[in-house]
C-alpha cells in the first residue's frame, strides 16, 4: 500500500484547514456578507420619505377613507408633523437609524373606529406609492407584513 501524499497536497490541505479556522473565529459575518436592513433595501430615509409623501397624497385623495384625514390635511403643520412621524416609525420598524418618538399605535387610533375596510384602504393606498417607486416585491411584502402586525392595535370597529 502506498500512503505517500505529495508535498504539494499537504501545502493544499494545510491552507484549507488554515481558512477554515480563521473563517470559524471569524464568525459567520466576515466570511458571507451580512444581509442589508430592509430600511438600506428601501434606499434609507431619502426613500422613505418619497415613500410617505406619495402615500399621504394617495390617502389624501381617497374618499373611502380622507374623512379620517380632514383635520390633519386642513393645518400644514399638522401634516408635516404627522408624516415626520411616519417616517421615522417606519424607518426604525426597517432597522434604520430613526428614533419614533409619537403614540403607540393603539393611543394612536383609539376611539377612531378604523374598520378591516378602513385599514385594507390605507394599505392600498400605500402599496400603490411603494408600487410607484418601483419597491421590489421582497421588501413590499416585507415592509407591508411589518405594519400589518400593528392591524389588531388600529382595527376596533
Ligand atoms: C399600519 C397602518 C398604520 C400605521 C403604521 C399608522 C401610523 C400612524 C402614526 C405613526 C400616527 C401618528 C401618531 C402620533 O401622532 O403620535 C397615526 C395617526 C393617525 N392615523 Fe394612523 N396608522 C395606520 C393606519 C391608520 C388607518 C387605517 C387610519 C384610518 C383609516 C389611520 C388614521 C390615523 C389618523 C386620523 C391619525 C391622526 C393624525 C393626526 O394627528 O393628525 N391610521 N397613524
Amino acid at each position: 500500500m502506498n500512503f505517500h501524499i505529495g508535498s504539494k497536497k499537504i501545502r493544499a490541505i494545510r491552507f484549507a484547514s488554515a481558512v477554515l479556522v480563521l473563517a470559524t473565529l471569524a464568525g459567520p459575518g466576515a466570511v458571507f456578507a451580512k444581509d442589508k436592513s430592509l430600511y438600506d433595501r428601501l434606499g434609507g430615509k431619502k426613500a422613505i420619505t418619497a415613500v410617505v409623501d406619495e402615500f399621504v397624497s394617495r390617502v389624501a385623495a381617497d374618499d373611502r377613507i380622507n374623512h379620517f384625514f380632514k383635520l390633519t390635511a386642513s393645518d400644514p403643520e399638522r401634516l408635516a408633523s404627522f408624516k415626520g412621524k411616519l417616517v421615522d416609525q417606519i424607518c426604525q420598524a426597517t432597522g434604520g437609524p430613526c428614533q419614533y418618538t409619537g403614540k403607540d399605535m393603539k393611543t394612536a387610533h383609539a376611539g377612531m373606529g378604523i374598520s378591516d375596510a378602513d385599514f385594507n384602504a390605507l394599505v392600498e393606498d400605500l402599496s400603490g406609492a411603494l408600487d410607484k417607486f418601483k419597491v421590489g416585491a421582497k421588501e413590499k411584502s416585507e415592509l407591508l407584513g411589518a405594519l400589518g402586525a400593528m392591524k389588531s392595535d388600529i382595527v376596533t370597529q
